[in-house]
């Protein structure tokens, strides 16, 4: 089969789609009122951010939209996942809505509806205020608090047009990069200490949901990075540094929301209560029925025991034998059908729809000639959507397929030079310029819809 090969049929109304966040593509960091964010903060700290770099003008987004969905239509996708700034809409994380803010992204949704594309608004996507930031971020509940309340201004302004609503991204990566390790913002090294992060996430997804249906939202998900979690043997140290890295990434975010219950931590040391942050009756807040969950996937995970004074019950090690990307991730398209049916293995009736809310390659791009020669991404993405395929053929209920990314953007520590775009993006001038996989995924979807 080549990588031309007309794609498998989709069901009629699947969402095909592009995905983004406001601090990788926005810029005007410091534009019609918005307040300053973690990563505002966290980019200005030395070394923090390759070649420090930051996310000022990112992809210019909030004044090239315009331009960036016509991008979209000629592709021709469906949907948008993008996110909004929670500093453009509460600069200081409380109080009332800065008018200029929720502007910008009811243009945006107007700007999309106008060409047919459904909107994914995401209402937190890693950037929290600086200002909450400073009363111990989401180390303290009160920030599921304020979460809440600004998910309910975004949602009053835009739930008469928009249908779909992701809570949070990827909260297991907020806190393992964000709070345990400290490579992303907000640079905090806590390790294990880090663990009441994930509850205060979660329940300020709980308390979203309910916001969100109060506002008029028809459709709530959350978007979790899922991997599937490998055993580098079958001796059963390795097995048990498995299941608890599985525990940690995967189930630690998904079995509250889905089983209303956390996984066994005590590998980490910690008991169901996760060390007196649960309270009696968050655990039902936490498990509102959703409508979607997002779905994540970037490649699956080999860890074995650790050595002696690891600190952590599992330590990662490579998997061999496979291409790996410009990140030098492992290029794995069949783990993305292995976590849509571990999903279904385990939480049967309880999964919702799922979306793929994210998936894709950084490579190594360049523009020869005017043009950009990205093999490995189509191959990559033929291969993900081939698995995805299958995993719908054994009956997983997915319904959308949003690809990350649009166009070449900040890409956290590693500033721009990772390159996980369809459109390529000449940072100096912000020129924008279409991939090879642009012009191969447009003649799929083409073909899809004809077919
Ligand atoms: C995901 C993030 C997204 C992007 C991709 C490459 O973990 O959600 O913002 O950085 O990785």
């Amino acid at each position: 089969m080549t990588d031309h090969a007309p794609l498998p049929p989709f069901p009629a109304g699947f969402h095909w789609g592009t995905s983004s966040s406001a601090y990788q593509v926005e810029g005007a960091a410091a534009e019609d009122g918005k307040g300053v964010s973690i990563w505002d903060t966290f980019v200005r700290r030395p070394d923090a951010v390759r070649g420090d770099q930051t996310g000022d003008v990112a992809c210019d987004h909030y004044h090239r939209y315009p331009e960036d969905i016509e991008l979209m239509a000629d592709l021709g996708v469906t949907a948008y996942r993008f996110s909004t700034a929670w500093t453009r809409v509460q600069p200081d994380g409380s109080g009332a809505a800065n008018p200029a803010g929720l502007a910008f992204y009811d243009r945006l949704v107007d700007a999309l509806l106008d060409k047919g594309i459904t909107p994914f608004p995401t209402l937190f996507h890693w950037d929290l205020p600086q200002a909450l930031e400073d009363r111990d971020g989401w180390l303290a509940r009160d920030t599921a608090y304020r979460f809440a309340e600004y998910a309910a201004l975004v949602a009053d302004r835009l739930a008469d047009r928009v249908e779909h609503w992701i809570t949070l991204n990827e909260p297991f990566i907020h806190l393992a990069y964000g709070y345990a390790f400290g490579v992303h913002a907000p640079g905090r090294a806590l390790m294990t200490g880090a663990i009441p992060v994930a509850h205060h996430q979660l329940l300020a997804h709980g308390l979203a949901v309910s916001a969100l249906r109060s506002a008029g939202a028809a459709r709530v998900l959350i978007a979790n990075n899922l991997t599937p979690v490998w055993a580098a043997s079958s001796a059963p140290r390795d097995q048990a540094a498995a299941d608890a890295y599985d525990a940690l990434h995967n189930r630690l975010f998904m079995d509250p929301i889905l089983l209303g219950r956390y996984p066994d931590l005590a590998a980490y040391g910690s008991g169901p209560d996760l060390g007196g942050t649960v309270r009696d009756g968050d655990l039902a807040v936490i498990a509102a029925p959703l409508d979607g969950l997002g779905v994540n996937y970037y490649n699956p995970t080999r860890v074995a025991a650790p050595g002696p004074e690891h600190g952590l019950p599992f330590q990662d090690v490579p998997i061999d034998g496979v291409p790996r990307s410009a990140f030098d991730w492992p290029v794995v398209p069949d783990g993305l059908r292995e976590v849509l049916l571990g999903l279904r293995e385990r939480y049967g009736s309880a999964l919702p729809p799922v979306y793929i809310t994210e998936n894709g390659t950084s490579v190594d791009d360049k523009v020869v000639a005017g043009r950009v020669a990205d093999s490995e991404r189509i191959a990559f993405l033929d291969g993900h959507i081939r698995a995805l395929a299958q995993a719908m053929a054994a009956g997983v209920d997915v319904r959308g397929y949003l690809t990350w990314t649009l166009m070449d953007n900040f890409e956290w520590a590693e500033g721009f030079t990772q390159r996980f775009g369809l459109v390529y993006v000449d940072h100096r001038t912000q020129t924008r310029t279409p991939k090879d996989s642009y012009y191969w995924l447009r003649d799929r979807l083409a073909e899809l819809r004809h077919g």
